[in-house]
């Protein structure tokens, strides 16, 4: 996919690898400064009770046990989510972006500290588009006693598709403009609202930059807003 206009534009990132792991560099970059996902710095000094208090811990509530995190990234949801307990199966389609996401997650389940919330995430090359739908396939069951629950049907979804207006910042991160220019504005991420809204058991919860409007124009259920994100929130009851 290519970059939108409107997103930061800071000359071409490669996929490059230093030390066996892989990293994205721009062309001055020296190897080893190149942009890769940092979980650690999601470990915060009270733990996980400062991660419910935040933006994205408030939005997921106490009753969530299993989630899809659709639009993953570089993993920093995932692993906030994996943090607060939840087990999240996490999509990332671009093959840049993923080998960033495998190599975090694997770098996580080999050190101590991080290695119980890293051991509840599983992620997927994959696009959402066509895996959503899947989740509620009935392929191969025919006994009638055989219920929906059965299916992997989250208890919530999460999308954080890249956003190509005004995200509201004052400077994009390195992280956010390598990203930015990896995988484009994902301009078709509206039709990914309503799939997940009939999939997910109890909410899908959508990042979305502070002046963004709401994604597919569908107003949420609330919203829970942070200084420079907000997360929508849309009840959802798939069984
Ligand atoms: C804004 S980033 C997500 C950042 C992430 N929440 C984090 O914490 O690192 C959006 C990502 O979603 C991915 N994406 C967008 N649409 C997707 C789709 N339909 N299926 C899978 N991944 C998708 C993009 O390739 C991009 O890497």
């Amino acid at each position: 996919m290519s970059a939108s206009p409107n997103l930061p534009q800071s000359g071409a990132w490669t996929l490059e690898t230093f030390q066996g792991q892989p990293e994205l560099r721009q062309a001055d970059d020296k190897p080893g400064t190149g942009v890769r996902a940092d979980w650690k710095s999601l470990r915060l000094p009270d733990g996980v009770n400062s991660l419910r208090n935040q933006p994205l811990g408030r939005a997921v509530g106490k009753n969530i046990r299993t989630a899809v995190d659709a639009t993953a990234g570089l993993g920093y949801d995932t692993f906030a989510l994996a943090l607060l307990g939840v087990e999240v199966l996490a999509w990332e389609r671009d093959a840049n972006v993923f080998a960033l996401l495998s190599d975090a997650l694997a770098r996580a389940k080999s050190d101590d500290k991080l290695s119980a919330a890293a051991a509840r995430i599983q992620i997927e090359y994959a696009n959402a588009h066509t895996r959503l739908p899947t989740l509620r396939a009935k392929v191969g069951f025919s006994l009638p006693l055989f219920t929906a629950r059965e299916f992997m049907l989250p208890d919530m979804i999460l999308l954080d598709p890249m956003f190509g207006g005004d995200r509201g910042a004052a400077k994009p991160s390195k992280e956010i403009q390598a990203l930015a220019a990896t995988v484009g504005a994902d301009a078709d991420a509206d039709a990914l609202l309503d799939m997940a809204i009939a999939v997910a058991t109890q909410r899908v919860i959508v990042k979305r930059s502070r002046l963004a409007p709401p994604l597919s124009g569908r107003a949420p259920d609330w919203t829970i807003q942070g200084k420079l994100l907000r997360f929508d929130v849309y009840r959802a009851g798939a069984l």
